[in-house]
């Protein structure tokens, strides 16, 4: 069976690099063109890339020569790990011009017809899919990602919103230094230290869930009502960030009940079928000190949502610890994901059918 010809936006970045990685041995997509800056355009992707992964790189992209992401409009299905500033206007024309862009990047997650997409819990916001074609008259469309921590919270909140309903979420997120892209953060700011700010995470954290969690109808999403207060910090952790949850819920519920809903979280036989789905979105732990980044982060090759220390909390109703690999579920597997997801639902042909 062919696989489909895929494009990477901003391939020689951390995210770029884990695209590259997913889609070596992937059994339906095949990395067939890289884009990046002027910086790298022209040259070898192996000669152009600092890789930064512990695999090495594949052997059929170490040749592909980096182009200039204005040249890729002839790939129908693009996946982007752009900066943001650089994705909106780029990833908006590609999407104008008939191409699948399936993004990393914040620019359009909050576009009212844009998916924000994770298919174990939103699968059917792709509805939105034919009000953005008709915007755009044509067959291309945008499909974003959630930012990182906005990822794993949503995975690890949607049993609870399902079963109890939310009313009140406060997070406190230790994040991992590769969330913020290569070089990143200077080694002297982050060794030996916490950085208690991140520039527009909390907005992200405080409004994506309530978008991923909503409910689609008449061409835009009904957020999820519920209020979520973030605080993020930048942890001397190079992947896989941790987050320190409490919820207020609806519906009266005990530690039980809800550990109960964690544990038997499961998505649709369409979702679980595809082949970059885990074997459970939400993985329970029940260890004192678990989870933890190191130890935790490449369960399912880093794809579920790892919970653990759940229990009574004495401002809101129960508290419990959150961890996910931010560039495998939280950023390129998670796209990637996505991709899976249109093609199941016939938004992308499937592989062997002429795009
Ligand atoms: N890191 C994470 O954990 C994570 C998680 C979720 C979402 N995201 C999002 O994913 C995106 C990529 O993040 P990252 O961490 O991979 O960043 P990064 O390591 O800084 O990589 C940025 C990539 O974009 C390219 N690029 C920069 N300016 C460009 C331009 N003007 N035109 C074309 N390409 C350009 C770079 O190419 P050169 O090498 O040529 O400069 C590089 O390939 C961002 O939007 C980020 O917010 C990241």
């Amino acid at each position: 069976m062919s696989r489909i010809p895929v494009g990477v936006l901003g391939a020689t970045g951390i995210v770029g690099q884990r695209f590259v990685q997913l889609l070596a041995d992937h059994p339906w997509f095949k990395v067939t063109a890289v884009a990046a800056s002027d910086a790298s355009a022209g040259r070898p992707y192996a000669e152009a890339c600092h890789w930064l992964l512990p695999t090495a790189m594949p052997e059929p992209v170490r040749d592909l020569i980096v182009q200039p992401v204005e040249q890729m409009l002839e790939y129908p299905l693009l996946f982007s790990a752009l900066p943001s500033d650089v994705a909106a206007p780029v990833e908006d024309h590609l999407a104008d011009s008939g191409a699948v862009v399936c993004t990393n990047a914040a620019a359009h997650r909050m576009d009212p017809d844009v998916p924000l997409l994770i298919p174990e819990i939103n699968a059917d916001h792709t509805v939105l899919l034919e009000t953005q074609r008709q915007r755009r008259s044509g067959p291309g469309f945008i499909v974003a990602s959630a930012n990182c921590s906005a990822t794993q919270l949503a995975v690890a909140l949607k049993p609870l919103h399902d079963a109890f309903g939310l009313l009140k979420v406060s997070v406190v997120t230790m994040q991992a230094v590769s969330g913020a892209g290569y070089p990143g953060v200077p080694s002297l700011d982050i060794l030996d230290n916490v950085l208690p700010f991140i520039p527009g995470e909390e907005d992200k954290l405080e409004s994506e869930p309530r978008k991923l969690l909503g409910a689609p109808g008449h061409g835009r999403i009904e957020y999820a009502p519920f209020e979520i207060s973030a605080q993020c910090n930048r942890v001397p952790v190079r992947d896989g960030h941790t987050e320190c949850v409490s919820v207020e819920l609806e519906d009266q519920a005990s530690a039980e009940e809800v550990i109960a809903a964690l544990r038997s979280f499961e998505t649709s036989p369409e979702v679980a079928s595809l082949p970059s789905s885990p074997p459970r979105p939400v993985l329970l732990s029940d260890e004192d000190d678990r989870p933890q980044p190191m130890r935790d982060r490449y369960s399912e090759a880093g794809m579920c949502v790892t919970v653990g220390r759940v229990r009574a909390c004495p401002l809101l109703d129960f508290k419990f610890v959150v961890l996910g690999h931010n560039t495998l579920r939280g950023a390129a597997g998670g796209s990637i994901h996505n991709a899976e997801l249109l093609v199941t639902q016939g938004y992308l042909p499937r592989p062997g059918v002429a795009l």
